[in-house]
């Protein structure tokens, strides 16, 4: 049988009520009740449930979808009819169906609708990704990322895209992945900063979107050992100014999910009431009140470590932190020691450096880090050669201090970390289609 009737997606279907229309997908599940079966079907933009009573359809089509295996490809035909009950609104009375692959029955798709361990679904996450959660999961990474480039966009930013395989480090030299570039040692971008700050200087207000790269031995929940960063740079800024940027851009995110996700959220169960508090301004705290807050908290028992003034803050320091507040916190001026060799000193204190860390709430720790960049060519040599730092590498860095140099700062935010906070998520891992961790390569 020809299917005449419009193609359409089941995101779309409600514009076709009581019309015949054709979608093309996958089988998500079969309900089979003696005459009657209620396959439900997935298109990727959504989720519908058909109708087939044996009486009303011509028997090859019944006989098609009875027994019908779970992600069978299918081609269907049918007439869209408004439901209050159904989930999205709408059910499809089934008229005709083409099986493009029916998926054996004795080597049936692996992701059943139980349970699995997280390391089976890891190695199948090819197939992972197509059930409801995680597929709402990368529609609300989309979304992010739109809304990122949408804010800056807006905003008179010029999107520049810095080098990805390059010969020095930005972010210390413990994590930088090798790579063979001829007969030269290349690495892998941990951060495009360096060379936005170059870019800054041609375009004045400037970001860059894409991958880094960080050899983390750390196996936490929150570290992959590839992600995606955007970083804002820009000409003249000063601290207050980047704290600013920071929690507009923040606000701007997570009020254009609740605003274009709410179903996937739902999918997710987000509660969203807690997203609806993140708007500008938020709460700010110096690092030194930061680190009497967690030495009370220790001194109280509620950390187990006492954290001691002039370290960094290890992960249940963070998540202690960032719990004790509804919205992100900006945590500024970092001892100088603990940070990046490219920091601008705080001259009231040169013991700090004017740098900030959000951490978002409920515990999810640090979302974005950034600073004012050092503006004098002298001290960042210094800084260049206490590091260890090949100083050839850095020659053109050192050149931005030199034709020109002006104040200037920005910040990057790991997308991975704010889809899982964003989303709620336990892990990272399933923020991004195929994550990279310290462990797994595979998918
Ligand atoms: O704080 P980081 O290391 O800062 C920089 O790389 C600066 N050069 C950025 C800049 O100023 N332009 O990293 C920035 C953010 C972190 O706050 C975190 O969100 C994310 O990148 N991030 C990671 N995300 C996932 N896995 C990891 N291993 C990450 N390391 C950093
Ligand atoms: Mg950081």
């Amino acid at each position: 049988m020809r299917m005449t009737s419009p193609v359409t997606t089941i995101a779309e279907i409600g514009k076709h009520e009581g019309q015949a229309v054709t979608i093309r997908g996958w089988l998500y599940n079969l309900r089979e009740s003696g005459k009657l079966l209620f396959p439900i079907f997935r298109d990727g933009s959504g989720i519908i449930q058909g109708v087939v009573p044996k009486n009303a359809v011509a028997p090859e089509v019944f006989d098609a979808l009875k027994g019908l295996t779970q992600e069978s490809s299918v081609i269907v035909e049918g007439r869209v009819r408004a439901d209050k009950r159904a989930p999205g609104g709408y059910e499809l009375d089934v008229m005709n169906v083409e099986v493009l692959q029916r998926v054996p029955a004795d080597d049936p798709f692996p992701i059943s609708l139980k349970e699995h361990g997280v390391d089976f679904l890891m190695e199948h996450r090819h197939l992972w990704i197509r059930t409801p959660r995680q597929a709402a999961i990368l529609r609300v990474r989309a979304e992010i990322i739109k809304a990122a480039r949408d804010f800056f966009d807006e905003r008179g930013f010029t999107l520049t895209d810095p080098p990805i395989l390059t010969p020095a480090a930005c972010e210390g030299t413990t994590t930088l992945f090798p790579v063979d570039y001829f007969d030269e040692q290349a690495y892998l971008t941990q951060s495009g900063q360096l060379y936005i700050e170059a870019t800054a200087m041609a375009l004045g207000k400037v970001y860059s979107f894409g991958p880094t790269f960080r050899a983390e031995k750390s196996k936490t929940r929150r570290h992959l050992t590839e992600f995606w960063m955007v970083e804002p740079e820009v000409a003249f800024a000063t601290l207050d100014d980047l704290m600013e940027l920071a929690e507009n851009f923040i606000s701007f995110i997570v009020q254009r999910c609740l605003e274009k996700r709410p179903a996937d959220l739902k999918t997710i169960n987000r509660d969203s009431a807690k997203l609806e508090k993140i708007t500008a301004p938020f709460p700010r705290v110096s690092y030194d009140d930061a680190a009497a807050m967690l030495q009370e908290a220790h001194a109280k028992g509620l950390l187990e470590t006492r954290f001691e003034w002039g370290g960094d803050f290890g992960s249940p320091d963070e998540t202690y932190l960032s719990a004790q507040f509804e919205k992100p916190v900006i945590v500024h001026r970092y001892p100088t020691k603990i940070k990046a060799f490219y920091m601008e000193p705080d001259p009231l204190r040169p013991d700090l450096a004017l740098c900030m860390d959000v951490l978002a709430p409920e515990g999810y720790g640090e979302i974005i880090g950034g600073s004012q960049r050092m503006a004098s060519y002298d001290l960042l040599l210094a800084r260049i050669r206490e590091h260890g730092l090949p100083e050839e590498s850095f020659k053109w860095y050192l050149d931005l201090r030199k034709y020109g140099g002006v104040p200037h700062g920005g910040f990057g935010m790991g997308i991975e970390r704010v889809v899982a906070w964003v989303c709620g998520l336990e892990h990272v891992r399933e923020t991004i289609p195929f994550a990279r961790t310290l462990h797994r390569l595979y998918p």
